[in-house]
C-alpha cells in the first residue's frame, strides 16, 4: 500500500509522520514544489524510524509526480495557510490554482486513487479537486469534521474533567464559523453531555469550537498542524484498512439533508472504496436551520470558484 502526501509543510509533514508511525502502509511519498524540502523532511522522518520503531518507507519528491505513481490514497495539503486576519475563504484564488494543478498530476499518475483534500477553504477546495479529477465523488472528499469534532471533544473533556477518549460527538456543515456542532448527538460514554455540563458552559464550548482554527492562528501566526495532520492520517487509515469508520467528512451531497450539488461536512462511513455511505441523521428544525445556513455560506464560495472557472468574456 502506498500513500502520497502533497505539500510538505506543517500539515503535510505531520500527516506523513503519523501515517509512517502507525505502519499501515508500506510506503509514504511526500511531495512539495519547494526544492529539497520534501526530500529533507522525509529523510529526517525516516531517521526517526529506528527510534520510533517503524519500518514504513519514506520518500521525498520535488514536484516529480512519477514518484507518486499508483498511490492508493493521496492527501492534498498544498496551499497557503491562514494568517491572522485572513478568513479561510480569502485563500480561494491562490489555493484553487494549486489544488487544480496538483489534482491533474495525481490523476495522471494514480488514476484509481482516493483523494483526501485538506487545503483551505476546505469545502471549496474539495469541490475543485472533484471537478478537476472527474472521479466518482466517493473517491474525493475533504478533512475538516474530524478536526473540528476533535477540538470540540478536547474542550469538553477539559471542562467535564474526563478522558477525551470517552467523548463521542458529531459536527456537521462547512469548515468555517458556520459549522454545526450537535450537542444532542454528544455523549460521554453514552451519557448525554447535557447531563454532565450546564447549557451555558456547553454553549461557550460550541462557540469556542466554531472559532477553534482562528484561536490557533492568533496564537501562532499561522494555522494549526498537529491535530489537522493527525485527523487526515486517521481518514487515510480508515480507507487503507477498510475500517468502515463513521466520521464527519466533507462529502458531495446529492439530495441528502435536502441539499444537492454541494460539498459539505456530514457523517459518512469510510472504507476501502472511500465514502461508502452518507449517514442521514434526523435533525430537528433548529439543527436543520443551522445546517442550511452553513450550506448557504459554502455554496456562495463554491459559486466564486465556478465564476473563476468560466471562460473570460470578450
Ligand atoms: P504550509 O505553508 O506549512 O505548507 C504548505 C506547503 O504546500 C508548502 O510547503 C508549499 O511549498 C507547498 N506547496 C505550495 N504550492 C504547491 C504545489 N503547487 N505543489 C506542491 N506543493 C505546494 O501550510 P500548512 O500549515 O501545512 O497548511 C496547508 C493547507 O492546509 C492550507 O491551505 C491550510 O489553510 C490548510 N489547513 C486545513 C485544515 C483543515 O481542517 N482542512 C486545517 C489546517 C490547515
Ligand atoms: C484550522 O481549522 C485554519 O482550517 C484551519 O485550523
Amino acid at each position: 500500500m502506498k500513500v502520497t502526501v502533497v505539500g510538505a509543510g506543517n500539515v503535510g509533514a505531520t500527516c506523513a509522520d503519523v501515517i509512517a508511525r502507525r505502519e499501515f502502509v508500506h510506503e509514504v511519498v511526500l511531495l512539495d514544489i519547494k526544492e529539497g524540502i520534501a526530500e529533507g523532511k522525509s529523510l529526517d522522518m525516516w531517521q526517526t524510524a529506528p527510534i520510533n520503531l517503524y519500518d514504513t518507507r519514506m520518500y521525498g519528491s520535488t514536484n516529480d509526480y512519477a514518484k507518486t505513481a499508483n498511490s492508493d490514497v493521496v492527501v492534498i495539503t498544498s496551499g497557503l495557510p491562514r494568517k491572522p486576519g485572513m478568513s479561510r475563504d480569502d485563500l480561494i484564488a491562490t489555493n484553487a490554482g494549486i489544488v487544480r494543478s496538483v489534482t491533474e498530476n495525481i490523476v495522471k499518475y494514480s488514476p484509481d486513487t482516493i483523494i483526501i483534500v485538506v487545503s483551505n477553504p476546505l469545502d471549496v477546495m474539495t469541490y475543485c479537486a472533484y471537478l478537476t479529477s472527474k472521479f466518482d465523488p466517493a473517491r474525493v472528499f475533504g478533512m475538516a469534521g474530524i478536526l473540528d469534532t476533535a477540538r470540540y471533544r478536547a474542550f469538553l473533556a477539559e471542562a467535564i474533567n474526563v478522558s477525551p477518549k470517552d467523548i463521542q460527538a458529531v459536527l456537521m456543515g462547512g469548515h468555517g464559523d458556520t459549522m454545526v456542532p450537535l450537542p444532542r448527538y454528544t455523549t460521554v460514554s453514552g451519557i448525554p453531555v447535557t447531563e454532565l455540563i450546564s447549557r451555558q458552559e456547553l454553549d461557550a464550548i460550541v462557540d469556542r469550537t466554531k472559532k477553534g482554527g482562528g484561536e490557533l492562528v492568533n496564537l501562532m501566526g499561522t494555522s494549526a498542524w498537529y491535530a489537522p495532520g493527525a485527523a487526515a492520517a486517521q481518514m487515510v487509515e480508515a480507507v487503507i484498512k477498510d475500517q468502515k469508520r463513521i466520521f464527519p467528512c466533507c462529502a458531495w451531497l446529492q439530495g441528502e439533508y435536502g441539499l444537492k450539488d454541494i460539498y459539505l461536512g456530514v457523517p459518512v462511513k469510510l472504507g476501502r472504496k472511500g465514502i461508502e455511505q452518507i449517514i442521514e441523521l434526523k435533525l430537528n428544525k433548529d439543527e436543520m436551520e443551522l445546517l442550511n445556513g452553513s450550506a448557504k455560506a459554502v455554496k456562495e464560495v463554491m459559486e466564486v470558484l465556478d465564476g473563476m472557472n468560466q471562460p473570460a468574456s470578450k
